[in-house]
């Protein structure tokens, strides 16, 4: 069985941008590959945290993955800090990235060409320990949403850049799996912009756990043009191709056939029936999440699936080592 890893980072709540672009991809692959899934908490404290929100953002998130039906007998499901292994390849890695290739990197150029200050050098060297999170493991697949592909690129040349040097196939070449519709879900309010979680209290985002009424509110307000004809035109018409692209995604329509569906129909309307595909399927995941926070099997969960993925990585880690010859034993 050929195997599939991915992570979510929740710095903030888990967004349908992350359910649309991983999340749900990852629950439909479980059945097809060996699933390998994590929640990335130390990329989190790459930007500032407060503490307590933080640990309510990861508890939240491992929930989410079993409300959105996650099976933990199917999939290993862990959090990345209980694998320490992770830490140290990702310091192995960071030592043959290139500074040139962290440069390259489009969210770290694209934070520091918004002036924000204080960037970190966990920050800078966040993309050297993804492809620790993904080499320890030998997948063949890595299913992310359009803004991860160019770290999981990176990951596959330092994947081939120890191999050559060490002359070895140690590490396998994994390949990224982008959705072909959904992969950029776009902010509501300004759908030139990918939609996020850091926009905290941003009407353009729609958060997994936002009260039904707020979120078919964004939708109902969601910015889009005055050409009023439901038409798929990302370059002309931004706010109405994303709402096609969310609603293709969660219905399974494809968009040309909801393009048809709605050719006559005004705004309003289009937004109404995208509004009660999101609130539906968000009503459906937050019953499932309620009882999982009340059962009490995170912990469980959490455990098996750091037991089992702490056995992979350390030997691959040990591998590593040895042939780098800092293993002296
Ligand atoms: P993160 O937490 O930013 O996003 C998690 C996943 O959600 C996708 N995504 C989106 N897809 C469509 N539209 C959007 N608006 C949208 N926003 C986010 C992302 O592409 C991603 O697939 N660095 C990673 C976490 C990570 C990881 C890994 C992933 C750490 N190690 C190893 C895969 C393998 C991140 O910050 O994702």
């Amino acid at each position: 069985m050929k195997k599939m890893l991915s992570g979510i980072k929740p710095s903030g709540q888990l967004t349908l941008g992350n359910y649309i672009g991983a999340l749900r991809n990852f629950v439909k692959y479980q059945d097809e590959y060996e699933m390998i899934v994590f929640i990335a908490n130390l990329h989190c404290i790459t930007v500032p945290q407060d503490p307590i929100e933080l640990k309510k953002n990861l508890k939240d998130a491992i929930a989410l993955y079993l409300a959105c039906g996650l099976d933990p007998n199917r999939s290993t499901i862990f959090l990345q800090s209980d694998v320490m292994e992770h830490a140290q390849l990702g310091f192995i890695m960071c030592c043959s990235t290139y500074m040139g290739e962290l440069n390259r990197m489009t969210q770290f150029k694209d934070k520091q060409a918004k002036g924000e200050t204080n960037l970190t050098g966990g920050l800078y060297t966040y993309p050297s320990l993804m492809a620790a999170d993904i080499l320890i493991y030998d997948p063949d697949y890595v299913p992310v949403g359009e803004d991860q592909k160019q770290h999981v690129e990176l990951t596959r040349d330092l994947a081939l850049r120890f191999n050559n040097r060490y002359e070895t196939e140690l590490f396998k070449v994994p390949e990224p799996i982008v959705p072909t519709v959904g992969a950029r879900i776009m902010s509501l309010s300004e759908p030139t912009k990918k939609m996020s979680k850091s926009d905290k209290g941003d009407k353009g985002c729609i958060h997994l756990l936002d009260d039904l009424k707020a979120a078919r509110k964004k939708v109902m307000s969601a910015v889009t043009d005055n050409l009023a004809k439901v038409n798929y035109d990302p370059q002309n018409q931004p706010g109405i191709s994303n709402l096609l692209e969310i609603m293709s995604s969660l219905t399974g329509t494809p968009i040309d056939e909801l393009v048809k569906q709605f050719e006559h129909a005004g705004y309003g309307d289009f937004k109404k029936a995208v509004a009660d595909v999101v609130v539906s399927e968000l009503e459906m995941i937050q019953s499932r999440y309620n009882e999982i926070m009340a059962s009490g099997e995170i912990e469980k969960v959490l455990e098996d699936g750091a037991n089992k993925a702490r056995a992979m990585a350390h030997k691959k880690l040990m591998k590593v080592q040895k042939k780098i010859g800092i293993e002296i034993r």
